[in-house]
């Protein structure tokens, strides 16, 4: 399917920590799976450069880094189809956040969430309010922005805290799009519900914050031994159990079919000891997990293989960033001296797109023009029998990929060399568009 018509999806990961089961539940499994629907166009990123805010210990971002590309690629995520790659590959990204800097208000980063928790923090311990608040905190939401908008993503999966930095980042794409047309489309969050929130060792949400955490691809006997650890209540072998509020029996159910599910609570019921109950999770999720481990530690050591996949997601993304940083380069103003309208006065006209205009004549046919945004024609159909069929003729000049105006005779008036080549270039502007 033509990638215009398929929805564009992307989200990032912060590149600090490694990869738990809460990860892999939440995220990673749910996001490789919906990464395999024909109609989506997977963009997945590693935010590094996001990660620097919040950590500034060079070995661990790099560390981090590569669990979690591994992690990916290892759970299933196929780098042939989807669009994977590492944020600070793209000097796009960094180059937009600054254009989107330029029309953001302070005042809306002044709101943003994070920055508003540790400005409260500073007050309650009688702090300077900014203390320790570094400005990448506080443009954490425009580069965010940069990121969603780079490639004009539709769809943007993330976790209910991230739901304003969507909301910002259509702020930003409004605000520009205001000021120099329309370049940017509007995003909008998606918060995956059916998702289980998976519990730590603690029973507390599983959380790097919390310490309790089991990691992903640890060897199969760590991972059994921290199983081991999950707190359960002090009943003894025999007594029935109960399976709300139980940890263990949660993190089950997320790796289990509704059928192994019904059998565990059946053997809660039974009073199955929580040793046994421990083995048969290390066992359910080992069968899950074991298949992908071996990918995962053959990625591991060999580093140069996941720089090698990241740098093709790179390439690939910026097929897509560097024309269109081109684009919006142009559209603010920065570009050649002896481009074309630098004496143009008004910026509603500099940033308006040429349009199609359709009408009918009084022969009784049906006819288009293409119109500059000064009004001045760049192109003039012949007449067609109806409406559609002019629409149709409209649509394929729209998406093709176009070199030159010849083969289009049958439909259109002729056109002098000049007139063709600024007919192409306008063309050319909305197809980008
Ligand atoms: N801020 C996101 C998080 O902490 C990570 C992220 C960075 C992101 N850039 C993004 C998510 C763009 C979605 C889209 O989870």
């Amino acid at each position: 399917m033509n990638s215009k018509n398929r929805t564009r999806v992307l989200t990032g990961i912060t590149t600090t920590g490694t990869p738990h089961l809460g990860n892999y539940v939440g995220a990673i499994r749910p996001t490789v799976q919906a990464s395999r629907d024909s109609q989506t166009d997977g963009f997945y990123f590693l935010a590094d450069y996001h990660a620097l805010i919040k950590c500034d210990e060079p070995a661990r971002i790099q560390r981090s880094t590569l669990e979690i590309a591994a992690s990916w690629i290892a759970s299933g995520l196929d780098p042939e189809k989807v669009t994977f790659y590492r944020q600070s590959d793209i000097p796009e990204i960094p180059e937009l956040t600054w254009l989107l800097t330029c029309v953001t208000g302070k005042g809306l980063l002044n709101r943003a969430h994070a920055y508003k928790a540790a400005m409260d923090k500073n007050n309650a311990a009688g702090h300077d309010t900014d203390a320790d608040v570094t400005a990448g905190l506080f443009m954490y939401p425009v580069l965010m922005g940069a990121d969603i908008l780079m490639f004009k993503a539709h769809k943007v999966p993330v976790g209910r805290d991230q739901i304003q930095h969507i909301e910002m980042a259509r702020d930003m794409a409004s605000s520009f799009n205001h000021l120099y047309g329309e370049h940017f489309v509007l995003p909008e969050a998606v918060i995956e519900e059916s998702v289980a929130l998976l519990p730590g060792l603690d029973g507390r949400k599983m959380s790097k914050s919390y310490d309790n955490t089991i990691p992903l691809f640890a060897p199969a006997a760590q991972m059994r031994k921290q199983i081991a650890g999950i707190v359960t209540d002090s009943k003894a072998p025999g007594e029935p159990k109960t399976t709300e509020g139980s940890a263990l029996f949660q993190i089950y159910q997320a790796f289990a079919s509704a059928c192994e599910t019904a059998a565990m609570a059946q053997a809660y019921a039974e009073g199955i000891g929580w040793g046994d109950a421990k083995q048969m999770l290390f066992e359910r999720i080992d069968r899950e997990i074991a298949p992908m481990r071996e990918r995962y530690q053959d990625l591991i050591d060999h580093p140069d293989q996941m720089d090698k996949i990241l740098l093709a997601g790179a390439d690939k993304a910026r097929q897509l960033a560097t024309p269109f940083m081109r684009e919006l380069r142009h559209a603010v103003g920065l570009r050649a001296l002896s481009s074309g309208s630098a004496a143009v006065a008004t910026p509603e006209i500099k940033a308006a797109l040429p349009s199609f205009k359709q009408y009918r004549e009084k022969d009784g046919q049906f006819y288009f023009k293409l119109v500059d945004a000064q009004g001045q024609v760049l192109l003039q159909s012949l007449g067609f029998a109806s409406p559609k069929d002019a629409g149709q003729t409209i649509a394929q000049l729209q998406t093709a990929g176009l070199h030159d105006l010849s083969n289009w005779s049958q439909v259109l008036e002729a056109l002098s060399p000049e007139k063709e080549r600024s007919a192409l270039n306008a063309l050319g502007k909305l197809i980008n568009s």
